[in-house]
């Protein structure tokens, strides 16, 4: 590749503020959680659609004081307490006011470098210590006369965390912070339900807020000039990338950048398809492998008569994939708890463009 050609594209960790677009709508929204106490909203959409660049970008546009965690990440409450109370800088000189905060939770949190840190006390349950983080937070908010944002991004995994009960505990903890408010997110589609159904802990307190996918054109036109910025002048493959990876902004953003290698490198031919081929059945097979694999055969064929986009419950495709309607309805509801399987409006479809093309590739191979 030339040395004045190089990739724009990033699709492993979130959006920068460079390669940030678009979500012209849902930045306000966000924005109004973080400037005003005590509020609560669920972000939720599909997977890889872009919540969480969506969220910290609004933090960083706004300038706010922001607390982020990736539940994802955590073994346990404390150390979700530790990595909150750790995740944003202390920036600002509050002097003795600070001090006395301080003393307040001595032999708890102590101020490294621009960094609280949260010490390990073992004989604490970890559900305690997340409190205190939090009401420390909230202290800390009050002290600066700021508001201050707890994002939990993953928050379906709060259940693995603190048990089947660990939300009406967080509910019971955070309705007395004065000055905190809270974003959850995630994207496992039980989340939704379970944060909004009657008997649910935060019923009717959350400000829902989806992330769709972004405009077509908008993204289109997006990776042509990103592209022309990247030292491809001219190229113009945004539409049939954005055409032919779905609704799901990290899966255009992939393909985008496999195939802005092969124009740089002078591929001949439709480069987009075989980009998502590159991608699709050479990098991720060794994953695809795994998820395949321990799949009964009822799951399988409905996955290639999805793949081959088949109606499912038609007497040829039960014929032809060797299903029946019961069949067809009990490895659905097992492939969408897998988020292999999702919804789009009312369509069935695969969560991946990616597991598509290579499933759709299985049953051409008879493999
Ligand atoms: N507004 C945006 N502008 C440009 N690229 C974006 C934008 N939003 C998301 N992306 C791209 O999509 C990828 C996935 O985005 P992100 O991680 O924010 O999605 P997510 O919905 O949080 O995904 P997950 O469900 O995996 O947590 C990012 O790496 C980035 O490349
Ligand atoms: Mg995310």
């Amino acid at each position: 590749m030339p040395a004045a050609i190089a990739n724009p594209f990033n699709f492993e960790t979130p959006a920068d503020r460079w390669s940030f677009t678009d979500r012209e709508e849902l930045l306000p929204r966000i924005s109004g959680i973080l400037d005003r106490p005590r509020q609560r909203a669920l972000v939720h959409g599909r997977r890889r659609v872009g919540k969480t660049s969506l969220i910290k970008h609004a933090a960083i546009a706004a300038k706010r004081p922001f607390a982020f965690i990736d539940l994802s990440t955590a073994n346990d409450l404390s150390e979700v307490a530790r990595k909150l109370i750790g995740s944003f800088p202390v920036n600002e000189d509050l002097g003795s006011r600070l001090i006395r905060l301080l003393r307040k939770y001595v032999e708890r949190v102590s101020l490294k470098g621009e960094h609280f840190s949260l010490g390990t006390d073992l004989r604490a349950p970890a559900e305690e210590t997340l409190g205190q983080a939090l009401s420390f937070l909230d202290d800390y908010a009050l002290a600066s006369d700021k508001c201050l944002t707890v994002c939990m991004d993953e928050f379906q995994d709060l259940r693995r965390l603190g048990g089947d009960r660990a939300e009406w505990q967080l509910r019971g903890t955070i309705q007395h912070y004065q000055r905190l408010s809270f974003i959850f997110s995630g994207s496992d589609h039980r989340l939704l339900q379970w944060m909004t159904e009657p008997n649910a802990a935060f019923f009717k307190q959350l400000e829902l807020i989806e992330v769709g996918p972004i405009d077509s054109d908008l993204m289109a036109k997006w990776i042509n000039d990103r592209s022309h910025r990247g030292g491809l002048i001219g190229s113009s493959f945004g539409a049939a990338v954005v055409a032919a990876s779905g609704p799901c902004t990290g899966d255009i953003v992939r393909l985008a950048k496999q195939v802005f290698d092969f124009a740089a490198t002078g591929r001949k031919g439709d480069i987009v398809s075989q980009g998502l081929d590159a991608i699709a059945l050479e990098y991720l097979t060794p994953e695809f492998g795994t998820i395949w694999r321990p799949l009964p055969p009822s799951q399988r064929m409905l996955l290639r008569a999805i793949a081959d986009d088949q109606p499912r419950f038609s007497k040829t495709t039960l014929e032809n994939y060797g299903l029946t309607v019961g069949s067809v309805g009990t490895a659905q509801t097992a492939l969408f708890d897998k988020q292999i399987l999702t919804l789009a409006g009312d369509q069935v479809v695969f969560d991946s463009p990616f597991f598509r093309r290579w499933v759709r590739a299985t049953g051409e191979t008879g493999t």
